[in-house]
């Protein structure tokens, strides 16, 4: 009998600490790319016919997202551990959903979904926790009202929860945004693909390109040209028929970062994480860890579900302060928390440049890593919207973290202390399972030793 989909469990606050560990020893695969799950889904519902899915992230996130295909016509079906089938619906399929679509903490699976309803004629309710109402949500609705959707009501600030109009007939446009994200990118190209003629997205700085790649991997006609130094003018044709293709999800670089900031921190570790993708979009942790002297080796290099992928080694490395551009920011958005933390470990200054946009992550990460430093005894300063961490090879630690309801400053900061002189306490883990439910056992198994806190 397949599972069925089921809500995410009620959450309650797990502290955890992690305690100075013997070097990490071992191989391990992290789950699948969250970013890829989400779109995996949505594309499934916008096909007709069945779309299979092998390796999907199993976690909060991405569940809500399954849940929201679901109330919007797709079947959905889980057949055996990250191995999922979607049976869609089609573009201008979709139907009105019954009851609001919950997307917990997931702010890329409400943007996403709010670009496919914008662009089908349905009237559908977003609401999230209380992390996720805190985002905004102007950012994607936008250009989503120039193609012709209205917000029927809104919590102060159209923030969530939010009851969104689509268009019957959506407004192809052209699209510049102010901001270098992903998400509202792909919420405009979303809705493009049930508009007539051409949707057009400019970006000034290249986001991750996962839905222009699945667009064409499921049929529709995308062209891509570079943009300035480092932007990119992506022009999509509308209303093509999408046909399901199968879909393999590679580990998600994102949740790799920690078991290699992990092992690049513990003195004489050295382990493999196999398989994680390294699409150049997403791969500036990679760039920055290696400028800073880190001893990260890829092999295996191959291609798989039409990315590239490799298996990583990582080995204890003497790391040393760097300056990081800018314009780095968007292919290690993610990244920073942890990047912080191996920065503490660094012989002299790191210089992150240009990090606004951790202000409205899950958390406000520039204030959560910025406290998580202090509470740990690490030298730091804010300096408009750059991060500079002062390192040193002796991190006191000692001190408990506040995690915010974002999984990424529970998992950095539990990094910390397998390195740190005293123990580091995080107040709560129960978010990791948004995005890597198996963090825990996965550190555990290199050798992480994270104290009795949790049974
Ligand atoms: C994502 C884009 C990024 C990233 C998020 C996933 C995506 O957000 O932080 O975790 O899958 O498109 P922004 O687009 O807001 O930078």
């Amino acid at each position: 009998m397949p599972a069925r989909l089921q809500k995410p469990a009620p959450i309650e606050t797990k502290p955890l600490s992690a305690h100075r560990s013997p070097g990490l020893k071992g191989k391990v695969r992290v789950p699948g790319d969250k970013s890829i799950s989400h779109r995996a889904l949505i594309f499934g519902l916008l096909s007709v016919g069945e779309t299979e899915i092998e390796g999907l992230l199993e976690a909060g996130d991405v569940m809500a997202t399954a849940e929201a295909c679901r109330r919007l016509g797709a079947t959905i079906t889980r057949i055996g551990e990250g191995s999922w089938r979607v049976q869609g619906v089609g573009v201008g399929g979709l139907l009105s959903p019954d009851g609001t679509l919950d997307f917990g903490n997931a702010g890329t699976g409400s943007r996403l979904m709010m670009g496919v309803v914008a662009g089908h004629g349905v009237t559908a309710t977003f609401d999230g926790d209380a992390s996720l109402r805190q985002r905004p949500m102007m950012r994607v609705l936008t250009p989503l009202l120039k193609m012709g959707a209205e917000i029927v009501t809104s919590a102060e600030g159209n923030r969530l929860p939010l009851t969104l109009r689509g268009a019957a007939d959506p407004v192809p446009i052209s699209y510049e945004s102010p901001v270098a994200s992903a998400q509202v990118k792909s919420a405009v190209l979303l809705a493009g693909i049930n508009a007539p003629g051409e949707t057009t997205v400019i970006e000034a700085e290249a986001t991750r390109d996962h839905t222009e790649r699945m667009l064409r991997h499921f049929g529709a006609e995308v062209a891509i040209t570079p943009h300035g130094a480092h932007g990119r003018r992506i022009v999509l044709r509308g209303r093509p028929e999408l046909e399901p293709k199968p879909v393999i999800v590679p580990a998600d670089p994102s949740s790799a970062a920690f078991p290699l900031v992990a092992a690049l921190i513990v003195p004489g570790s050295d382990i493999v994480i196999e398989g994680v993708m390294m699409n150049p979009l997403r791969t500036g942790l990679i760039t920055t860890l290696c400028e800073m002297g880190a001893d990260i080796s890829r092999t295996n290099v191959r291609v798989e579900g039409g990315e590239d992928v490799a298996d990583l080694t990582v080995r204890h490395s003497a790391l040393r302060g760097v300056e990081v551009p800018a314009e780095r920011a968007p292919s290690m958005i993610d990244e920073y928390p942890v990047l912080a933390v191996a920065a503490a470990f660094a012989e002299g200054e790191t210089h992150m440049r240009g990090l606004g946009e951790l202000r409205v992550k899950e958390s406000d990460r520039l204030a959560a890593v910025a406290a998580g430093l202090a509470a740990n005894g690490i030298v730091h300063r804010i300096v408009g919207d750059d991060l500079v961490v002062a390192g040193s090879a002796a991190v006191p630690g000692g001190g408990e973290v506040v995690t915010r309801m974002d999984h990424r400053i529970a998992m950095a900061f539990l990094m910390m202390g397998l390195a740190s002189r005293a123990p580091v306490r995080v107040d709560d883990t129960a978010f990791i399972a948004t995005s890597f439910p198996s963090f825990i056992p996965t550190m555990r198994s290199l050798g992480a030793d994270f104290g009795a806190d949790l049974a």
